[in-house]
């Protein structure tokens, strides 16, 4: 059963989904964190076919989907991303779950690695990367928040949209195309901004990669244009013993451009490195 849930944390609501497979009543839980400029439905392939044993929660992050921006005063972090990941976890009363992100989501989950180390005993890193922005991407975010005030959502999905989406995908799949612009033409401007700041201002996540002691998988459309293959390679790499999945006619949103591939490369690691 898929089930939208939300709860209150400082102020702000937290919404996300909620998916338990068949079996056990104590599941393994997966949470699954969302790339930019989209929200908690961007997982709704992998969230169909939870495999037994399993629950995936998906939240939306700070300010997309149905969950609050916050304080408007307050400076956007990426450690707005860990503060509301250990808010859901402590609603749940989930003490460490396996923990997975896509693109801007991989950046959440190395926020929570930072801070929080011992609430993750999983990871999952698809389509995204270690290092912070240098000068030329940040200049790059600088001309995405032009972009946003002059034309809002639409004008950024516009933006982004080669590089969000794998050439097989924009010459052949027109319902995920439509798929990702509807999600992201639902975002709002003030949380597709703080989002843009938090992106902007994430620090380097290298050093992480290997004091990893848990199992870690790192997945990559092989179309990715904004994280590519040699990004999924040099983290793999740096992570001791980690698997690597290399999805076939997908770019950066693997998940949602081949999910049949995505969603089996994702069930045998879970299958192979979290045997009950
Ligand atoms: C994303 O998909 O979350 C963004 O492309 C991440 C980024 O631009 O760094």
């Amino acid at each position: 059963m898929n089930m939208r849930t939300q709860f209150r944390h400082s102020g702000r609501d937290i919404s996300y989904l909620d998916v338990v497979g068949p079996g056990p009543s104590q599941p393994q839980t997966l949470l699954l964190l969302h790339a930019f400029p989209l929200a908690a439905e961007m997982w709704q392939p992998q969230l169909e076919s939870v495999p037994a044993g399993w629950r995936f929660i998906a939240p939306d992050l700070r300010g997309f989907g149905s969950s609050s921006p916050g304080d408007p005063a307050a400076p956007p972090s990426v450690g707005d991303y860990e503060e509301d990941v250990v808010a859901l976890l402590d609603h749940l009363a989930l003490d460490s779950v396996v923990l997975g992100g896509l693109s801007m989501g991989g950046y959440g989950a190395f926020a929570v690695l930072r801070r929080a180390p011992h609430r993750v005993r999983g990871l999952v890193l698809a389509d995204t990367r270690a290092e912070a922005d240098g000068e030329v991407a940040r200049a790059s975010r600088d001309g995405m928040l032009e972009t946003l005030a002059i034309g809002g959502a639409a004008a950024v999905f516009e933006r982004m949209r080669p590089g969000l989406l794998g050439v097989t995908t924009r010459a052949s799949r027109p319902a995920v195309v439509e798929r990702v612009r509807q999600l992201a033409l639902a975002q709002t401007d003030v949380g597709i901004r703080r989002g843009i700041q938090r992106l902007k201002t994430r620090p380097d996540s290298t050093a992480l990669l290997s004091r990893l002691t848990c199992p870690a998988i790192v997945i990559v459309g092989e179309e990715d244009e904004i994280t590519g293959v040699d990004d999924a390679r040099r983290m793999h790499r740096q992570i001791a013993g980690a698997d690597l999945a290399i999805i076939s006619r997908a770019g950066h949103l693997s998940n949602l451009e081949h999910p049949e591939e995505f969603t089996a490369a994702l069930a045998r690691f879970l299958a192979t490195r979290f045997a009950p």
